[in-house]
């Protein structure tokens, strides 16, 4: 019976990190062939912002999600806070290579290092899972009207840059490529920047190859062509 779950895991697990992480849980879960665990201890758990690491970890990842992460990203995974990246509509093989880089260091930020440090692979890949299945969320409308001019220069760079070719024609992205229509700006101005300078490490060397030869201000267009994008397949997809 675990062999069903752990074939059905697998289609997912093409990255190494995945498939390491992933096997945890489906060993973990032996009397629960089909239902998730929706409350995986037999204590109520408590709603309280302040929990005991035994309360929390009697904790459905949901629950813990409201505890943890929310206060920063939102209940729904979409924050208005400057910097802090809309979670929802990530596939969750994006999340869980983030997690990890965060805790293994190579991604840096002081907040989320700060929390990925405390996580176990069984919560890399639990609230990973979890993120998956958020729904993406609206962006609010804009303040003033996108400046079609500048829109229409990041479209072509966007095309130029063949960042449509592994984020998608909706910008949605998918398996281990992160959604990035619709995320906010400041934090993509400061993502692609990371990238470009080498202080943000992919997981893989995809996103240094693609905007190694970038000059800042097009990585500043491409950022705002990308926060204001509103396609059909981001909504639709979102993973
Ligand atoms: C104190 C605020 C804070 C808390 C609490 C927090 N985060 Fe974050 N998180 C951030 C910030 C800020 C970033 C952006 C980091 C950067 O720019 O590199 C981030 C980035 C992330 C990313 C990367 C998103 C992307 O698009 O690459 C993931 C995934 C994530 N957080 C998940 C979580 C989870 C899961 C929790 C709860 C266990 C959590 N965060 C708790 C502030 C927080
Ligand atoms: C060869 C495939 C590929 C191409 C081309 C590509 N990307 Fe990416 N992109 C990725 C992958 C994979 C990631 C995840 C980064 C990692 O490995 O940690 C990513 C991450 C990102 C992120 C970080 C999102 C987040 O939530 O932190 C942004 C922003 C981004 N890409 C924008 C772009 C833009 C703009 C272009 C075009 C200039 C582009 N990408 C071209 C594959 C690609």
């Amino acid at each position: 019976m675990t062999r069903r779950a752990a074939g059905l895991l697998s289609c997912t697990a093409a990255v190494a990190l995945a498939l390491m992480v992933v096997s945890l849980q489906v060993g973990g879960q032996q009397k629960a062939p089909a239902a998730p665990p929706a409350g995986s201890g037999p204590r109520p758990a408590a709603k309280a912002p302040a929990v005991t690491p035994y309360e929390l970890a009697a904790m459905s990842y949901a629950q813990r999600f409201a505890v943890l992460c929310a206060p920063c990203h939102g209940a729904n995974g979409r924050i208005e806070t400057p910097l802090t990246p809309v979670l929802a509509g990530q596939p969750s093989l994006y999340v869980i290579t983030q997690l990890f880089l965060f805790r293994e260091g190579r991604r840096s930020n002081e907040a989320m290092t700060a929390v990925a440090r405390t996580l176990t692979d069984d919560d890399l890949r639990g609230f990973s899972e979890f993120i998956g299945t958020l729904p993406p969320v609206t962006p609010p409308p804009p303040a003033t009207p996108p400046d079609p001019i500048r829109m229409a220069r990041g479209q072509a760079l966007a095309e130029q840059h063949r960042c449509v070719f592994c984020h998608g024609a909706g910008l949605g992205g998918g398996q281990q490529v992160p959604c990035i229509g619709g995320q906010h700006e400041d934090y993509l101005q400061a993502s692609l920047r990371g990238f470009h300078s080498g202080s943000r490490p992919g997981y893989t060397q995809a996103m240094t190859e693609a905007v190694s030869q970038i000059p800042p201000e097009d990585l500043d267009t491409l950022a705002y062509y990308v926060a204001q994008f509103r396609g059909p397949a981001a909504a639709l997809t979102g993973k």
